[in-house]
């Protein structure tokens, strides 16, 4: 009993999916280690290498390119091409983009991934959000910002169970449902209308915050 409330509100307190799920094969080591000789958790030691622009660049956009065009109708003038996957190849090879696609938010979830390096700015000021606003949104808020990393995990899974079943109308709407996951996220954080609307309305305290400095 003890060790359940302690351990829960460990749970609580780590508040990142990825460390509850090491905290809690943790605690249970601890717990069945003999007195004395505490197990000491081996600290993944992560490199975060990349950021959240070269994430999207170099895994999420191909993943989620790759597995859109997988599934297209084209009249030409010599009639309809339907294309879809078909051979044990192209499905395999739909697949490993749909693993991409749901691994990838794990990435972007991690605790201290930056969005841009130091300096980097946005390629069309006035249209996006600059990365230092948008680090200042993500900090803020972090629980959103993981939500809709899920949403895109949820929807790459809906892929992925299509693929699986190699069904193509499945492929096709999981498509539209990873379209919305990935707008979501970016008129939350990467377009400005919507997120000067949000520093307005609460998401002020951020700036706020950040000008005190
Ligand atoms: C959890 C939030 C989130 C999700 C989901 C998401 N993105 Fe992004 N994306 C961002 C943020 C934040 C940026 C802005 C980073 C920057 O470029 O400064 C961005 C930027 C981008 C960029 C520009 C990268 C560059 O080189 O500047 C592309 C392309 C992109 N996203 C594609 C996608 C696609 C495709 C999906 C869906 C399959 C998606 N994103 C889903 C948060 C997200």
């Amino acid at each position: 009993m003890q060790m359940n409330s302690n351990t829960s509100a460990w749970l609580a307190a780590a508040g990142v999916a990825v460390l509850v799920a090491a905290t809690s094969a943790c605690s249970k080591s601890a717990a069945e280690a003999p007195a004395g000789t505490a197990a000491v958790a081996p600290v993944p030691d992560y490199q975060l290498t990349g950021t959240i622009k070269d994430l999207m660049d170099s895994e999420v956009d191909p993943s989620a390119d790759y597995l859109w065009e997988s599934v297209a109708t084209t009249v030409t003038r010599k009639g309809i091409d339907e294309k879809r996957p078909r051979t044990d190849e192209d499905w395999k090879e739909v697949r490993r983009r749909a693993i991409t696609l749901i691994e990838a938010p794990n990435l972007l979830m991690m605790e201290g991934r930056r969005v841009a390096r130091p300096g980097e700015t946005s390629e069309n000021p006035g249209i996006e959000l600059g990365p230092e606003d948008i680090q200042q949104i993500i900090d803020g808020d972090r629980a959103t910002f993981i939500q809709r990393a899920h949403a895109l995990q949820d929807a790459a899974k809906k892929a992925l169970d299509a693929i699986d079943k190699k069904d193509v109308d499945g492929l096709s709407n999981a498509g539209e449902t990873i379209d919305k996951a990935c707008e979501q996220c970016h008129l939350k954080y990467w377009y400005p209308p919507d997120a000067a609307d949000r520093l307005k309305a609460g998401a002020g305290s951020v700036r706020k915050s950040a000008s005190d400095r």
